[in-house]
């Protein structure tokens, strides 16, 4: 999976994708520089190659912008994508490695530049150079790894291939964060740009706001299927107990009473998700905040978890734990986890290099958006259809656009059509 698009995104605005790209970042200050003296720049419009197979693989690129497709042909000459890469990450490496012509493509998907390493330079360099050598070498490792996991998924059985929606998980570990909010507008915005194939799950199944949000009444409830009937539903039998938007958002509510919330378990959220996710491009899930077997079981099935942060310095405090139980309990693999602050209140509290640095990690911010988002919700409205320059709005459409574009990879990484 590419890294998550946000920090990409930032990378690039802060114009340093490349210096703290491995390759470069591995090596002391005064050698980093004089290999950056020997890297020539080269600019691919969008559409054309970089190499083609069978190339001879003379120099050893860096992206310093854009993205690239990396493919090989199978026989019979139609294209299999292996991969996209983006700032930062080097490209050509193994056939480079190797001194061997390439057996793969790598074409610009959107106007890109590279920064090229001439062999001759390399070997000159960095040939020695142990960590360097290691970071290559690993890179090769795992890209060969999902090469090949990408020509055993050509031949997976129907049944997974058919699993073809995409799902994103939005998760706090605090209440009032901005969870349903976000998870709302950012599948209305799914929705648009997918119409008729997007559905937001609501999971937060004690206290389920979507609906209310949006004033609309559930038909029937997750709750109120055995899991057995729920996985084998088609698209006609969901949309019995799916309501729609105006924005052609399908709605799936857990539970209409608290109590019926707690009969929902692990396996009513699995055969929910395998359904729709047979039947739906886009799942957007509105977690419950506490580790339940149901945000267990939402946490899992996630290709992408948004966890939803406020500025304060005890959600900081959450964080850590958040991330050890991700990391040691469920192994949610840290490139499938993304980090928003969200700022639901008007006070600054503290700042997004503060969650930043505290955590290691890239993070986005959420402005606040006035009463707007508040008044949206008690009115019925949708934010992101009455006021779309709202902060809420624009982080939705962002979200959405990212999340579209990782969709799209990773389908066409999984052997699936697009
Ligand atoms: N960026 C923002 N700007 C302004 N108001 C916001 C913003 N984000 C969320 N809100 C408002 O904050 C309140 C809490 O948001 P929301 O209900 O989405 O949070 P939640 O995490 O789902 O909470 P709960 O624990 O109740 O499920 C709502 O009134 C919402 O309209
Ligand atoms: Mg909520």
């Amino acid at each position: 999976m590419p890294p998550w698009p946000f920090s990409r995104r930032r990378e690039e605005g802060a114009g340093n994708a490349v210096d703290r790209a491995p390759l470069l970042a591995l090596l002391e200050a005064d050698l980093r520089q004089r290999v950056r003296r020997r890297m020539s720049r080269r600019k691919i419009a969008a559409g054309k190659p970089l190499y083609r197979p069978g190339d001879v693989a003379d120099a050893l690129y860096l992206i310093e912008s854009g993205r690239l497709r990396v493919f090989m042909h199978q026989r019979g000459g139609a294209e299999l994508v292996l991969q996209f890469l983006g700032a930062g990450e080097v490209v050509g490496e193994a056939a480079f490695m190797a001194e061997a012509p390439y057996v793969t493509g790598a074409v610009a998907i959107e106007d890109a530049t590279v920064l090229a390493l001439a062999r001759r330079d390399f070997d000159d360099l960095l040939g020695t150079h142990e960590a360097l050598l290691h970071y290559l070498a690993t890179v090769i490792a795992a890209r060969q790894e999902r090469a090949n996991a990408r020509l055993a998924a050509e031949s997976a059985p129907e049944e997974t291939l058919a699993l073809r929606g995409y799902v994103t998980a939005v998760y706090s570990p605090r209440g009032g964060a901005g969870v349903t909010t976000l998870a709302l507008n950012l599948a209305i915005a799914l929705a648009e740009r997918h119409p008729d194939d997007a559905v937001l799950l609501d999971l937060d199944v004690l206290f389920g706001h979507t609906l209310l949000n949006l004033r609309l009444e559930a038909r029937g409830v997750l709750a109120q299927v055995g899991p057995n009937t729920l996985r084998g539903l088609d698209r006609g039998g969901l949309e019995h107990y799916l309501i729609k938007h105006a924005s052609s958002l399908r709605i799936f509510p857990a539970a209409t009473t608290p109590e019926e919330g707690q009969s929902i378990t692990d396996a009513h959220v699995r055969s929910g998700l395998t359904a729709l996710r047979r039947n739906f491009g886009h799942i957007v899930i509105d977690l419950p905040h506490a580790f339940n077997e149901v945000t267990l079981a939402g946490l899992d099935l996630a290709d992408r978890v948004l966890v939803v942060a406020t500025p304060e310095s005890t959600v900081l405090h959450d964080l850590a734990e958040v991330r050890r139980i991700f990391g040691d309990v469920l192994r949610v693999p840290p490139e499938r986890v993304s980090y928003a602050l969200n700022h639901p209140q008007a006070y600054a509290g503290l700042t997004l290099s503060e969650f930043t640095s505290a955590t290691a990690t890239p993070w986005i911010e959420i402005g606040h958006g006035g009463d707007a988002p508040t008044a949206a919700a008690l009115r019925g409205d949708s934010l992101i259809g009455t006021r779309p320059s709202n902060p809420v709005s624009r982080a939705a459409a962002v979200l959405a656009d990212e999340i579209t574009r990782e969709a799209r990879e990773v389908a066409t990484l999984a052997g699936r059509a697009v």
